[in-house]
Parts: C-alpha cells; sequence; structure tokens
C-alpha cells in the first residue's frame, strides 16, 4: 500500500510540475486551498489555470476540475498533464521527427537562431514547427511540451546555447552577451538529448488519471462556458495576470516562436497577450471572467483568488468580486510571505509587494427563529 503511495508521488512530482511558466502557483498553496474547500468527487474551476496547477492538484486529490488558459504554451504544458502520450508513442515520434529533419534545409532567419541552436537542433525544431499537431494530437502535444521545457536554458542541460529557461533574453541582449563571454554554439544531437529527457519524465511511467478534467484552450472572457461539462463548481481557485507586471508573450518570444510565432519578439500577441496595462481593458477582463462563472458555480460555491498586492490590481480584483458575487463574504487571508512568492518563483527581477489571497464565501443561512 505504502509503495503504491510512493510510485503514485513520484510519478505525479514528473508530470505534474511540468512546464517553467510566469507566476504559477506554488503545488503545496493548490493542494492545502482544494483539500480545505472541496470534498472529493466535486469540481473546482480555474478560468486563468496557466500550467495547470490547479487541475494538477486537483485530480491528485480525486477532485474533476476545469480550467481555460489564451496562452498556447501554457495550455500545451496543462493539457499534456491531464492528458500525456505513451512513451512508446512519443520516443516514436520523435525519431520520426528526427528522420524528417535531416531532409529540412535551414530557412533564412535572423542572426540570434545561429548563435542559440546548433544547425542539427534547428533542422530538428523547424521540422517539428512544420509537423506537430500539438493541438489537436495529444502525441504530438506531449511531444511539443518536452521540447518547449528545454527549448532554452542552461547550455549544458537544454537545446540552446546558454540562456535562462524561464524568461527569452532579447536578440540583442543575448548575442552581445555570448559574444563577450566567448561562447559560439556547440554541437548538439536534439535526439539524443531529448530520448533522455523523456525517459526521465517517464521513470515512474506516467499517472493515470482517475478524475475528469476540461483544459480550454481559449479567452477566459468567452471560452469559460465551454466548462459546463463538468459544472457546478464547488471551488473557483485562480490566480488572474497581474495588471502591468508581467508580459506573457515577449518574454516568451523563442518558444512562442517554436509554436509558429514571429521569428523577433514582438510585445502583442493579440488580446490578453501582453502586459496588461490598461486599466479599463483589465477591470473588462476580470469582470467578463467572473461574470462569465456565476452560472457554472454551485450556489454554496467557495473562491480563492491569489493576486497581486499592489494597489491597482487589488482593488479592482476586490470591487470586481463584491460586484459578481454580492451575496458572498469577502475576505483577506494575508499570508506571511514564507519562501518565495509566485512572482519570484518565476524568478522575476521585478520589485513586488507580495501576493494576497482573497476567500469568498457563501454568507450564513439566517436560522429562522422558532416562537
Ligand atoms: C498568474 S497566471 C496563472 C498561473 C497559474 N495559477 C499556474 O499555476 O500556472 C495568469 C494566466 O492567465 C492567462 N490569461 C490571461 N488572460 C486570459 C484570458 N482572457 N483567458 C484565459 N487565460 C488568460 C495568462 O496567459 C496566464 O497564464
Amino acid at each position: 500500500m505504502r509503495s503504491d503511495q510512493e510510485l503514485l508521488e513520484k510519478q505525479y512530482f514528473r508530470w505534474m510540475k511540468l512546464g517553467p511558466w510566469y507566476a504559477m502557483f506554488p503545488m503545496q498553496f493548490a493542494l492545502e486551498t482544494i483539500e480545505t474547500h472541496t470534498k472529493r468527487g466535486q469540481a473546482v474551476l480555474d478560468p486563468f489555470m496557466g500550467r495547470g496547477t490547479t487541475l494538477a492538484a486537483a485530480t491528485m486529490l480525486g477532485r474533476n476540475s476545469a480550467g481555460v488558459e489564451i496562452n498556447p504554451i501554457a495550455w500545451i504544458y496543462a493539457k499534456t498533464k491531464m492528458n500525456m502520450a505513451s512513451k512508446q508513442d512519443v520516443l516514436a515520434r520523435l525519431h520520426e521527427v528526427g528522420k524528417k529533419a535531416t531532409r529540412t534545409q535551414i530557412p533564412e532567419l535572423p542572426e540570434f537562431f545561429e548563435w542559440c541552436f546548433c544547425p542539427s537542433v534547428l533542422k530538428f525544431l523547424i521540422t517539428a514547427q512544420k509537423v506537430l499537431d500539438w493541438e489537436n494530437n495529444a502525441v504530438d502535444r506531449t511531444l511539443m511540451a518536452i521540447i518547449l521545457v528545454d527549448l532554452h536554458g542552461k547550455e549544458s542541460t537544454s537545446l540552446s546555447n546558454q540562456m535562462r529557461q524561464t524568461k527569452a533574453m532579447s536578440p540583442t541582449y543575448s548575442i552581445n552577451w555570448w559574444r563577450k563571454n566567448d561562447m559560439p554554439v556547440k554541437h548538439k544531437d536534439p535526439i539524443a538529448l531529448l530520448s533522455a529527457k523523456i525517459e526521465w519524465r517517464y521513470a515512474y511511467e506516467h499517472p493515470t488519471h482517475k478524475t475528469s478534467s476540461l483544459a480550454i484552450f481559449g479567452d477566459s472572457t468567452i471560452d469559460i462556458v465551454q466548462t459546463q461539462p463538468l459544472a457546478p463548481y464547488h471551488l473557483l481557485l485562480t490566480s488572474p495576470p497581474y495588471y502591468k507586471v508581467i508580459n506573457y508573450n515577449y518574454d516568451q518570444w523563442i518558444r512562442r516562436w517554436m509554436l509558429g510565432g514571429p521569428n523577433h519578439p514582438v510585445f502583442s500577441g493579440g488580446k490578453h497577450q501582453s502586459v496588461f496595462g490598461n486599466q479599463g481593458e483589465y477591470q473588462k477582463l476580470l469582470e467578463d471572467t467572473f461574470l462569465g462563472s456565476v452560472p457554472l458555480l454551485h450556489d454554496r460555491a467557495k473562491l480563492v483568488i491569489r493576486t497581486d498586492a499592489r494597489a491597482f490590481t487589488l482593488e479592482t480584483t476586490i470591487d470586481t468580486l463584491e460586484k459578481v458575487f454580492p451575496n458572498k463574504s469577502i475576505s483577506r487571508i494575508d499570508r506571511p510571505v514564507l519562501g518565495k512568492t509566485q512572482t519570484e518563483l518565476f524568478n522575476n527581477q521585478v520589485d513586488t509587494p507580495g501576493e494576497i489571497d482573497i476567500l469568498l464565501k457563501p454568507r450564513q443561512r439566517r436560522t429562522p427563529r422558532v416562537g
């Protein structure tokens, strides 16, 4: 019995933390919150799901779960956690793409790419970019998730020249840095490197989920309705993007390129895919998303919202919640910052005053007086 439990924990550890992402929940926080506010078999909703920590924690605790994510990188991580393909299929696909890559011509690309990836890696990446149907096919998506995690990072362990894993630096900054430190790109075998990553990820096989989940690729202001099949939700646990803190597009430009985006950093990747710097739009994002969640929630549902302690984000979030959920009581859970905040977990240099958790509970029902 104990060894079954240990095996499960090892499997989950390898899969459930998949994907470097911004401002992600510490897993322990998601586990504790879900355990405190829901029972086994109930369902949890996360409209800003990121890399899917809420869904992963809910699944580990035997709860159903659903989430929405607009950024394709984070969605691939989340969806892969909930529906990973078998090791044999992923390895077979890797070799298939590797074979095709030997016949691929490298197109004209900015100088950055010659410094960042050796020719065999670049051929492999360009081929994978063309052939992997990550949106519709679980094998292709699992392989893409594994490629994205180590697309850039330490020179010795990733597909790239030396770079931060969590944030893609700008081309000019990177080239200057590699030049100054005399670091031309070294030869790497992408198939050997990725095979080792796959072996590590599947070292304890992969967990077989016994609960239901829906990881929706879309815009929560519109697509939250797609989580209807698992409603009613007893807990909404989420962390909306913070106003003016992170650009989920610019800082991830190499991974966005890998998924078919431009071959240089761009400030905006479309609606809700920039720095959330417009107050009116930010307010509307929260309002539309929370309003959309109302019909999906159980009437006794609780909500836990983790957000930035800075004034505009915090005040807008509380005002919106008060307006949308007039029948719930609102309290703040001020936590002493134990260890790193979730923005620091991402290695963000921004000076942050920390995070605040907001708890919404149904108001006590009045018991009618007798006599
Ligand atoms: C603070 S992060 C959430 C991180 C998440 N708690 C985790 O553990 O990974 C906020 C997320 O909201 C996503 N987002 C922003 N606008 C969105 C929208 N309109 N619909 C869905 N997701 C959105 C961002 O792409 C980002 O991944």
